[in-house]
């Protein structure tokens, strides 16, 4: 008998995403419209209001194809940050860049280093692609960029960097990123993941647009599922060394990315409105929420981002379970290596109020 997979995917467990209001609803058989989703750090604000009339307008192109170059959604892209066009790719939420990433240039017997804990889609991938991942740990709650340096082997190929770390909320700063990628042999390729650094208001936080001439094979990765609000559209862009995204266009599929996330994320771009509001409802929450912990004597974990942890001595999995039967989802940080604690993304007002008042019963 042929082995039916890699001995790598058979140990894979699939990704534990944020229980999904409807799935939750139906188990506990409490009202969908009561339960509250502060699971998956998407935006309580709901969608750009920009992008749901865009995405309106294009309805009626559903029987067409999408423009396979994104020729106008990169073109936006370009002024916005000052890049040629052919050093943008866009995907399928950066998600899909991760994989192309790893697909197109992990070689075999080549590795990946990551800090850890970190967002886990970066060890699946690797691992379902047959590839070797070392995990580094944080030192406290940061990236240990020094301890990243050593772990480095003639057999690396890429760094993955989440910046702000999910789920740590921590940042790394512009001079620790500069003299690590001046550090690092130039054949690795560094992936700075910033899906959250528009939510990262202070100016001494590394920014990947500005750390491009520190290292030739730089691939940063945003995402338009977090402060622009179309997580369920899947859309995502990657920027950097030109000859990364060449070989990444050669591999994408040649409809990756669909018509109405085209559409929808060209007017996100221009929706300032609407993140400055995400950002100040973001902040506020981020300060009730800061302050009511307090009182109750929890420990948490300070982020730049628009979600935190908590410690919870009583154990993560335990208050995840009790706080699902009040309707409210948090995530469980076992799976990150954190069994105690949780993981809350800033909601509005009312969400974060009916947060902290189950939190209380729980405990
Ligand atoms: C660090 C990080 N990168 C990427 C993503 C995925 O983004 P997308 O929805 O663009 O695939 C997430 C989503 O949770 C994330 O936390």
């Amino acid at each position: 008998m042929k082995k039916l997979t890699r001995e790598e995917i058979e140990h894979l467990v699939p990704y534990p995403p944020g229980k999904p209001i409807e799935e939750l609803a139906r188990e506990v058989n409490i009202k969908k419209e009561s339960i509250i989703k502060l699971a998956s750090n998407e935006n309580p604000l709901g969608p750009s209001p920009m992008a749901v009339e865009a995405i309106k307008k294009r309805l009626k192109d559903l029987n067409r194809y999408p423009d396979g170059s994104a020729f106008y959604l990169k073109r936006k892209l370009s002024n916005k940050l000052g890049r040629p066009t052919d050093q943008i790719i866009i995907g399928n939420g950066s998600n899909e860049l991760i994989e192309l990433v790893v697909r197109t240039f992990l070689l075999p017997g080549e590795e990946v280093i990551q800090p850890f804990p970190t967002f886990l889609v970066y060890e699946k991938i690797v691992k379902g692609s047959g590839g070797q991942i070392t995990s580094v740990p944080l030192k406290g709650f940061d990236i240990d960029l020094e301890a990243v340096t050593k772990s480095i082997s003639p057999k690396t190929k890429i760094i993955f960097l989440n910046n702000p770390n999910n789920p740590t909320g921590q940042a790394i700063k512009k001079d620790q990123l500069k003299d690590f990628l001046n550090s690092i042999p130039k054949d690795i390729i560094v992936v700075l993941d910033e899906a959250y650094i528009e939510f990262a208001q202070s100016a001494d936080i590394a920014n990947g647009a500005e750390m491009l001439e520190y290292h030739s094979l730089i691939l940063v990765m945003r995402t338009f599922s977090k402060i622009y609000g179309l997580a369920g559209l899947r859309i995502g862009y990657g920027f950097g060394s030109k000859l990364l995204i060449d070989y990444m266009e050669r591999v994408r599929q040649p409809f990756n990315v669909n018509l109405l996330a085209q559409e929808g994320a060209l007017a996100a771009l221009d929706d300032e409105e609407f993140i400055k509001k995400t950002i100040s409802i973001i902040e506020n929450g981020k300060k009730y929420l800061y302050k009511e912990l307090k009182k109750i004597g929890l420990e948490y974990i300070p982020s730049v981002t628009n979600f935190f942890l908590i410690k919870v001595p009583s154990g993560a999995r335990k208050v995840y379970e009790l706080l699902l039967k009040k309707g409210v989802i948090v995530r469980s940080m076992e799976a990150y290596g954190l069994p105690e604690y949780i993981r809350i993304t800033v909601g509005l007002k009312e969400e974060n109020e009916k947060f902290i008042s189950a939190l209380k019963e729980v405990l």
